[in-house]
């Protein structure tokens, strides 16, 4: 049999039918992967609004790829010149397109299935993490991303999230008084909403933030937002060891109130 990379599009079309649907379109020797997306060539379309904002020469840097579904950002980063890209995911189903993905494209990308909730087992930090369409999919988002950001991140992340409710963040203050209340009906006071049973018809939908929420909840764990190139889009850095996470925070003075009584 030939190889992937010299199929033809009628045996190359055969095979991504094979995989079942696509979320992502990617181009796999002139065939179109999920041609009838509804967000149209996504995310192709999504890319092209930041991908000016990321380093263009990865040379040398590791990248993490946190739900790679089919790898459209693991090839992009690959393309970009990292050395080392690891693609995971939780939907084995994915992971085998994304690897067939990968060896039409002939590079070497390693695709592992992991859930985000077990980075902590990678036991590595990488330069980048893509986080990109996961966060409203999860029940815990904060814990994931106090995971993220306590295990693999080392310098920069890529972050996306469906996002609603207002496209304006109110300067938080740092207290307020009990009696206080009128921000709370401020549609720029950072909200997230919680879907009980479906939205866009998927129950993986559960909880979608706004645009101040979005942003206070990578502040608070602990990555400084260093670009904001779309909506939904968020490049941070992580913060500086000395300007420790919220999470860090919390348990070492839970651990200093244990020892202390
Ligand atoms: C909306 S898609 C986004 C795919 C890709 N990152 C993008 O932006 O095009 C969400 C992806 O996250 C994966 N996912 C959802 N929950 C996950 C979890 N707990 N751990 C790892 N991957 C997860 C899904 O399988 C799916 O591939």
């Amino acid at each position: 049999m030939d190889t992937v990379t010299a199929m033809s599009p009628a045996e190359t079309q055969e095979r991504i039918d094979e995989f079942g649907a696509w979320f992502q379109n990617l181009e796999l020797n002139g065939v179109q992967t999920a041609p009838q997306h509804f967000l149209g060539d996504y995310p192709a379309v999504k890319f092209a609004g930041f991908a000016h904002a990321l380093p263009d020469d990865l040379t040398g840097k590791s990248v993490l790829d946190i739900g790679c579904n089919a790898g459209f950002y693991s090839l992009e980063m690959k393309r970009r010149g990292a050395s080392r890209v690891l693609g995971v995911d939780f939907d084995e189903r994915y992971l085998a397109q994304a690897r067939f993905a990968a060896e039409v494209h002939g590079v070497d990308i390693e695709f592992r299935q992991l859930s985000v909730y077990d980075v902590g087992t990678l036991g590595e930090k990488f330069d980048l993490v893509i986080f990109m369409g996961v966060l409203y999919h999860l029940r815990h988002p904060l814990l994931a991303l106090d995971l993220i950001r306590e295990h693999v991140a080392k310098d920069l992340m890529l972050f996306q999230s469906m996002q609603r409710g207002s496209e304006d963040a109110m300067q938080v203050e740092a207290d307020y008084d009990f009696w206080q209340t009128e921000m709370f009906a401020r549609p720029d006071f950072p909200v997230m909403y919680f879907i009980e049973h479906k939205y866009a018809g998927d129950p993986t939908n559960w909880w979608i933030p706004n645009r101040a929420c979005t942003e206070a909840m990578l502040r608070s764990s602990g990555f400084d937002i260093i670009a904001h190139p779309e909506n939904e889009v968020f490049v941070c850095k992580v913060r500086a060891a000395d300007n420790e996470s919220d999470l860090t925070r919390a348990t070492r003075q839970a651990k200093e109130s244990l020892r202390a009584s």
